[in-house]
Formats: C-alpha cells, sequence, structure tokens
C-alpha cells in the first residue's frame, strides 16, 4: 500500500493512529537532533518529523532525501509542539516509523512552491513541475470545479452534450484557420474549427433543441493574455428562442456560477447597448466595477481657441476621484502612458480640481478658471479630483481614454478581484469596416440575423445596421458572446452578398448550411462563453495561461514538447507537401 491517507487531511482526531502517506519532497529541514520532511502531494502538505532519539538512522537517511524525491512514509499521527495555522495539517506532523524512496529526482530547476523563483518560460518547460505547485494545482481544480458546475447546470436545463467533428473545412470567425493536410485527398486541407458554429446550427435543423459543449476552438490569431490558439468555449445553442430568452438562460448559469465559486449574487445583469458602452466608456467591454465614466466636452470647449480641441471631432474626459495631489512627475507618467504605441493618443490634457475649490490646469495658458469651473461641473468632479480631457478623431480619442481609464484604475486599486460586475452589451453593429481588405465584415460572423428593419440602410448606411448579437461581459473582460441567427436562405444569402461573396464563392463555402436551411430551419440562436477566461476571473486573474494545462507561449509554442516542429521530408512526401527552405 502506497498510501493510506492524502497529505491533505490529518487533523488532531488522527492523533495515535498509523498512517502511510505518499508524496514529494518540498523541503528537508535539519534542526540539531531532528529532522523535518515537508511531504507534498495534490491535497496539502504534511510534516514528517524524525528524531535521533527516536532513530538515528532512519534520520540519518532522511537528512539524504533530496527535493522532489517521491516516497512512501509510515509513522504515528502525533501533536505538534509548535502547531502551525496557516497549514491545514498544521495540528500534526508524523513520528516516522520507515519510509520508501519511490523515485529519485534532480533537483528541479525551479523552486516548486506558491512563490517560486522560476521565470515564464522555465514554468512551462517544466510544466510539469509546475503544476505540483500549490497556485497552479488550484487554478486547475478550480477549472474542473467550474466545468462540473457548468455540465450539471445545463444538464438540468435540458441541454445535451454533442460533439462536432475536428477535421472540418474553414469556419469564417475573424482568425485565421489552422490547416490539417489530408493524405487520401492530395492537395486537399482540412481546417480546425474556429468554432462548432456551422454544426451546432445544423444540429438545430436537426431537431436537437438544446445543445451545449465545452469544446476546444483553434484561432491562428496574435496572443495576448486572454488569448490562446487552442482554447475552450462552452459552446451552446437553442432552437426556438429570442434574444432575450437565451439571455435570460445565459445570465442563469453564469449568475449560478459566481455563486457556487464564489458565494456572490450579482443579481440582475445590467444591459447596455454598443453605443452606449463605447460613448460611456470607449470600450464595448466596460469594466463597470467603478465609475470613471466619460463626459463629453465637445460643446463646452467648441471654438476656444485652443487648436487642439478646435480642430478635435471629440472632447471627452474622465473624472479620477482623488488624485489632484498627483505630482508632476505622476502627471507626466499619465502623459508618458497615453502617447506608447500601443495606446497611441498625441497627448493628454489634466485639471486638478483643487481642496481649495480652484482649478490648476496644463492648459491655464488657454483657459479662465470660470471655463474650467464649467468642465468640472460638466465632469462632476469634487475637489480633490483630477480631470483628464483627449481630443482628436472619435472613434481613436475613445479608446485611447478608455486605455487611460483602465491604467487609472489599475493604479487606483479600483480593479478589484474580488468583485463581479457582469453586463450584457447588446445591438452589435451587424458590419465592421476592414481597413486591411477594403470592405465590410461581419462585426459577429455572418450568420448572425440583423434587426430586420435596419436593413433599409444597407444602400445608404451599412455601419449603423445593428446585429440581433449580444457579448457578455465580466470585470472588462469579453467572457462570451452569441446571436440570434439567420434560419432564412434568401436572408443568408442576401448578407453572404453584402459580406463581398460572389453567389459561387458562398454557395462552395456555406452550400450545406443553406441547403439546410431549405428543409424547415427552426429560429434558433445561441452563444458561446471562453471557458478558460471564465475560469480565469473566477480564478481572480485576467491571463489564461495559468489555467490551462499545457498552454503556448506568447509565440504559439509548446517550449515543453517543442512544438510546433519539421517534419520528416517522408512524412512530407507522404502529404504531398514539399518545404521549400530558402
Ligand atoms: P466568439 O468568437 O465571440 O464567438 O468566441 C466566444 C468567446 O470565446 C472566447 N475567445 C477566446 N478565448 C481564448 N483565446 C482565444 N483566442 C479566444 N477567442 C475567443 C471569448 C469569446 O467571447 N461561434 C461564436 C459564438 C456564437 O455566436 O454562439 C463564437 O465563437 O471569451
Amino acid at each position: 500500500m502506497f498510501r493510506s491517507h492524502t497529505c491533505g487531511e490529518l487533523q488532531i482526531s488522527h492523533l495515535n493512529q498509523t498512517v502511510t502517506l505518499a508524496g514529494w519532497v518540498q523541503r528537508v529541514r535539519n534542526l540539531g537532533g531532528m529532522t523535518f520532511v515537508d511531504l507534498r502531494d495534490r491535497y496539502g502538505l504534511t510534516q514528517l518529523a524524525f528524531n535521533e532519539v527516536w532513530d538515528p538512522e532512519l534520520m540519518d537517511e532522511a537528512r539524504k532525501l533530496g527535493r522532489e524525491f517521491v516516497l512512501s512514509a509510515q509513522g504515528e499521527v502525533i501533536e505538534r509542539s509548535s502547531k502551525n495555522a496557516a497549514m491545514a495539517t498544521g495540528d500534526i506532523e508524523i513520528k516516522v516509523s520507515n519510509f520508501k524512496i519511490l523515485n529519485s529526482a534532480k533537483t528541479p530547476p525551479f523552486t516548486i512552491e506558491d512563490d517560486t523563483d522560476g521565470g515564464e518560460e522555465l514554468r512551462m518547460k517544466y510544466r510539469y513541475l509546475d503544476i505540483r505547485r500549490a497556485p497552479v494545482r488550484n487554478n486547475l481544480l478550480l477549472r474542473n470545479k467550474v466545468n462540473l458546475a457548468v455540465r450539471n447546470y445545463l444538464n438540468d436545463e435540458g441541454f445535451v452534450d454533442i460533439e462536432t467533428p475536428f477535421l472540418i473545412k474553414s469556419t469564417p470567425e475573424g482568425a485565421r484557420d489552422f490547416v490539417v493536410p489530408s493524405r487520401m485527398n492530395e492537395g486537399e486541407f482540412y481546417a480546425l474549427p474556429q468554432s462548432p458554429q456551422t454544426f451546432k446550427q445544423l444540429l438545430m435543423v436537426g431537431g436537437m433543441d438544446k445543445y451545449f459543449q465545452i469544446v476546444k476552438c483553434f484561432r491562428d490569431e496574435d496572443l495576448r493574455a486572454d488569448r490562446q490558439p487552442e482554447f475552450t468555449q462552452i459552446d451552446c445553442e437553442m432552437a426556438f428562442v429570442e434574444r432575450d430568452d437565451v439571455l435570460r438562460t445565459f445570465e442563469g448559469l453564469t449568475r449560478h456560477l459566481i455563486k457556487e465559486i464564489k458565494g456572490i449574487d450579482t443579481g440582475d445583469f445590467p444591459r447596455m447597448t454598443y453605443d452606449e458602452a463605447i460613448k460611456k466608456y470607449g470600450s464595448d467591454k466596460p469594466d463597470i466595477r467603478f465609475g470613471m465614466e466619460f463626459v463629453e466636452l465637445s460643446e463646452l470647449t467648441a471654438s476656444s481657441g485652443f487648436p487642439v480641441f478646435d480642430s478635435a471631432e471629440l472632447v471627452v474626459s474622465i473624472c479620477a476621484p482623488g488624485i489632484a495631489n498627483y505630482s508632476r512627475k505622476q502627471l507626466d507618467a499619465l502623459v508618458n502612458f497615453v502617447k506608447t504605441p500601443q495606446v497611441g493618443a498625441t497627448g493628454l490634457i489634466w485639471c486638478k480640481h483643487q481642496e481649495d475649490g480652484s482649478f490648476k490646469s496644463s492648459v491655464d495658458k488657454f483657459f479662465s478658471q470660470e471655463a474650467l469651473q464649467n468642465w468640472a461641473n460638466a465632469a462632476q468632479s469634487k475637489t480633490g479630483d483630477l480631470i483628464l480631457i483627449m481630443a482628436g478623431q472619435a472613434a481613436k480619442t475613445r479608446a485611447a481614454l478608455s486605455a487611460l481609464r483602465l491604467h487609472l484604475a489599475e493604479n487606483l486599486n479600483l480593479r478589484k478581484s474580488s468583485e463581479f460586475a457582469p453586463l450584457w452589451v447588446i445591438d452589435f453593429p451587424l458590419l465592421e469596416w476592414d481597413e486591411d481588405s477594403n470592405r465590410w465584415h461581419a462585426m459577429h460572423h455572418p450568420f448572425t440575423a440583423p434587426y430586420p428593419k435596419d436593413l433599409t440602410l444597407i444602400d445608404t448606411d451599412p455601419g449603423a445596421i445593428r446585429a440581433n448579437a449580444y457579448d457578455l461581459v465580466l470585470n472588462g473582460n469579453e467572457i462570451g458572446g452569441g446571436s440570434i441567427r439567420i434560419h432564412d436562405k434568401a436572408l443568408q444569402e442576401k448578407i453572404f452578398g453584402y459580406l463581398g461573396f460572389s453567389d459561387e464563392e458562398a454557395r462552395k463555402q456555406f452550400g450545406f448550411l443553406m441547403d439546410a436551411f431549405e428543409y424547415g430551419a427552426p429560429p434558433h440562436g445561441g452563444m458561446a462563453f471562453g471557458f478558460d477566461r471564465l475560469v480565469a476571473l473566477l480564478g481572480g486573474k485576467e491571463t489564461i495561461r495559468d489555467f490551462i494545462a499545457f498552454p503556448k507561449n506568447n509565440a504559439g509554442r509548446d517550449v515543453m514538447i517543442d512544438a510546433p516542429a519539421t517534419l520528416a521530408d517522408e512524412q512530407l512526401k507522404e502529404l504531398n507537401l514539399s518545404v521549400n527552405l530558402d
């Protein structure tokens, strides 16, 4: 028997019992006539005690143990003389009578403790060691817990888990596809799904009514903290539903998860139109845990003689609470922040609402105290607040101010990971202009239904057509998105046309879907959650990497198995591929 108990469960109630534990040596501490070994497994740590009075030979053996050796140790549970309240098993220790080394270990390349000295790449290269650390392990345990809670909830709601294929033809979700060459079909390729979108719609045509799947999706896109090339969705679809049915169902799921995992009842989720989100927060995924809403000053600053304002399409401000006392250096740091390439603004104007009620600004030369008072009234600042103003082209200015708003909130500790502020963003535009390809793209995907009455704008103002699409936003992160779908062949054909597909291209790519629509497709809609993002937020983080057992690095590489890798010539030949190495 390797073990009778785990390393996380022994308490005072187990006193005097003879137990056997198995695990890894976290640390060996030699204190004169005593030696302590911390033994670790998935469940926790238990202190093994050795004493030269009890058994000098055994203690000598224990002193030779190295970090990460694998042991099975037997002994008696005894009460500790100095208890450790911070440890679940801190009241007891094991008076070891014998132990067996099950495997030795090389010295690990980084310390396997909560705070490790290992850098990101090193931890990824030895991910199996990183997983032994409590923070990573707990993230994976959390992921499992959320997964189960999702399954139970959706099962109770009548959703059926159905697998869809991974070797498919590309689904246009906006990113590039990962492709797989077909050996048996020379010159032809499968694509890995960016999402099971078309399949879940076909399941609705197939009458499955409520579908879900916790499923891998693959997207060849630039990576960020909240993006991996392969990630997991909770993918869902429902038939005979309108938008509010979908929102109600998945608001229920999200509320349930936050309650179950965090013990917090978020209440009903607010809904905000896309236009409102952009106007108030400069973002379609606003973090509403804190205020600092945008206040537009365009009218107040019109024809002021200040060139930056006079030439601007938009002048917009936020009011940062309680930081009117920022030093010159701190203000310069904010100005420099907005000028970084990722924010891309040309400048920032500040105005201090000072304790004595007067104002001091970076544009004092141009504006009277009265003018500044008017800004303050509009921005609803109080004494001690700092008003920050940006001006320029509307969309760019809003995006830059949004970045500043988040940056300030981070600095002021207003983005608290223990708070949960979800909301729905609804009424997205159907189409988005793409500068690179110089044409309209579907903002969500081409299967999203427009609001029928908006379609009259197609020739005059296509960008103003609204889609029956929605995103679920949590703490400033897009954790899900979906839409009511088109279920009518004629409308789907029309939308493909607007998106620049010729009839022939549309037929070639999506003929199967449009054919299906001719055989009695029910009205349907759904959404998909970014499972990794959801779990990370529930774990109090915004970076998803440590909530995935074996993630890729920012260059899309798995540094542990060293993938992607080249193929042998023979394999390439078999796949009818050739690689030009020049
Ligand atoms: P969408 O493309 O919005 O919708 O994706 C749904 C959710 O998946 C998450 N997500 C990602 N997470 C990690 N890494 C990535 N690279 C990544 N890309 C997306 C986000 C996002 O909200 N088929 C539609 C859903 C539908 O209409 O039902 C879809 O895939 O949290």
